[in-house]
């Protein structure tokens, strides 16, 4: 708890775990979740909503999904729509994820689009930014982030259940996370750009680190004031790893 902000932690599985890695994932993570004070967000690909929905009903887990597409319906083929995240009891939705950004080519109005999508349909946005090793190493890391952060807050509704994660692109499946200190810096900008566009807001804004977490980065990283907590895409993928990242990084 930072500020009166509950730590969250995510695990983004990306397109990883098939039916019977969910179910147990979900039979070690319930018992995790009921102890826990953080908040904990699974986010399985969109065939598998609702078999979390199933499998988590009644329990402290919440999900969410990776992506939608911001129509309500249509002819979109194989899009899926925030109200149908919602239908399935999702609660959140990923918006603006590095690897929709850069694989498939999702602009920063597209980003916009989504996340007003998912508050239409009563969602919460996880909304991802970051800077890429390039922009790093030209020395444009913040210009990138108010970049993003301007342009995906500035058409969505303000609201303090909206999520934002710093996620250096750099550091996403590489091994390589972000010291506590730049993560720290970057993460703080972040809080003083919402505050420019939503006041003090931006005090109950969670904002998450992601990139390389894990069980052994976890507590240096949630020891930084302005971090709440991460969203995780290996080390989530197995139950123990997810847990050990709870209980490390929790009481920070
Ligand atoms: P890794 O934890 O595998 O680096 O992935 C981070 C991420 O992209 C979470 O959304």
């Amino acid at each position: 708890m930072h500020g009166g902000r509950r730590a969250l932690f995510a695990a983004n599985w990306k397109m990883n775990l098939l039916s019977s890695d969910i179910e147990d994932f979900l039979d070690d993570i319930i018992p995790v979740a009921r102890e826990s004070a953080a908040e904990l967000v699974l986010f399985p690909t969109s065939v598998y909503l609702q078999k979390v929905a199933r499998l988590t009903e009644g329990t402290e887990v919440k999900f969410g999904a990776q992506n939608i597409f911001w129509e309500r319906c249509g002819a979109y083929t194989g899009e899926i729509s925030a109200e149908m995240a919602a239908d399935c009891g999702a609660k959140y939705i990923l918006c603006g994820h590095s690897e929709r950004r850069h694989i498939f080519s999702e602009s920063a109005e597209m980003v916009t689009r989504k996340a007003r999508a998912a508050q239409a349909s009563g969602l919460i946005p996880l909304i991802c930014v970051g800077e890429t090793l390039a922009e790093r190493e030209a020395g444009e890391t913040l210009e990138t982030l108010r970049n993003d952060i301007f342009c995906s807050l500035a058409a969505v509704g303000a609201s303090a259940d909206l999520v934002i994660a710093y996620e250096p692109v750099w550091a996403i499946g590489t091994g390589q996370v972000a010291t506590p200190e730049d993560a720290e810096t970057a993460i703080a900008y972040i809080r003083e750009l919402i505050r420019e566009l939503w006041g003090d807001l931006a005090d109950e804004i969670r904002i998450l680190y992601g990139g390389s977490v894990k069980p052994e980065n976890i507590s240096d990283l949630m020891a930084c004031p302005n971090i709440d907590g991460a969203l995780i895409g290996g080390a989530s993928l197995d139950a123990d790893s997810f847990a050990a990242i709870i209980a490390n990084g929790e009481n920070c």
